[in-house]
């Protein structure tokens, strides 16, 4: 039986086990896959064991998706260009590592039909899930990219790999069409983003990474002030659907049950 991993610290969380051997269950595979809660030491055993394949196939979650990239024998483009990981298969005998967050960012945002081309959008945070974001929305050819992050070096960093971006102070808000919280404030209910938006007026849209919480603060607030909004469910969804193509060639289909099984 092949075994699969979703690796992370905390993993406690994680719905990736649910949604796999959903699939898994589904389509008659004959695997498992599994969360494994990790201290940066034991990442040398675990590549030891993706190589005699005892895994299969790992998922990264936070705080690996960089800390992977010496381990591995290939970076695919998206992994290189944004440096960051969230896919590891072996393909002849080396191991890849790949980033599925682009496309699920990307085919989450289609799947809702948003018109994305040629709008401002404005990013809270520059951790682990920012760059698959950038990279995402500049092909998806969004006008411009605005980031804040509580940490400015961070950002900076992210200029430094992307080239065109505008970075604002934490706190300060820029004329956007779209906003995007991809911090971690949210994931506890009672978080709250410390901005003012009581000045940016309706019609734009409040868009969320978190998805567990339903809906954060951030979410609350936008709709309160007549603005459209959207989790990061899609983006989690379609994420593991391009991992679970990779790994065993079955691209999975988003229907009511799947949307259902994470709520
Ligand atoms: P990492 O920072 O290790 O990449 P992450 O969960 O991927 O972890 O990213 C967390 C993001 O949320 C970061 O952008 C972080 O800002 P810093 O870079 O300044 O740490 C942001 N974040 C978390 N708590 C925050 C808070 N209370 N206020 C502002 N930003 C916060």
């Amino acid at each position: 039986m092949k075994k699969y991993l979703v690796i992370g610290n905390p993993i406690e969380h994680s719905l990736s086990p649910k949604l796999q051997n959903y699939w898994i269950k589904n389509h008659n595979i004959h695997a498992i896959y599994e969360k494994e809660k990790l201290n940066e030491d034991e990442l040398k055993k675990l590549f030891l064991n993706i190589r005699d394949k005892k895994i299969n196939g790992v998922n990264v979650t936070v705080p690996f998706k960089k800390t992977v990239i010496p381990f591995l024998d290939k970076l695919t483009a998206e992994a290189e260009s944004t440096q960051a990981v969230n896919t590891i298969y072996l393909e002849n005998n080396k191991i890849i590592g790949h980033n599925t967050d682009i496309d699920g960012f990307e085919l989450g945002i289609k799947k809702i039909n948003y018109d994305i081309f040629n709008k401002k959008i404005f990013i809270l945070g520059a951790g682990g899930v920012a760059p698959s974001i950038i990279y995402a929305l500049n092909k998806l050819k969004v006008s411009e990219i605005t980031i804040a992050n509580r940490t400015r070096e961070k950002a900076e960093n992210l200029k430094n790999l992307f080239g065109k971006l505008k970075i604002v102070e934490w706190g300060e808000i820029p004329d956007f069409d779209m906003i995007i919280n991809a911090t971690s404030i949210g994931l506890k209910k009672d978080d709250e983003i410390n901005l003012n938006f009581s000045s940016i007026g309706k019609n734009k849209f409040f868009y969320d990474v978190i998805y567990n919480p339903k809906e954060t603060n951030f979410l609350k607030k936008g709709k309160n002030l007549g603005n459209a909004t959207e989790n990061g469910k899609l983006m989690f969804i379609y994420q593991a659907i391009s991992a679970f193509n990779i790994w065993h060639g079955v691209k999975p289909i988003v229907n009511d049950e799947v949307i259902k099984l994470l709520d």
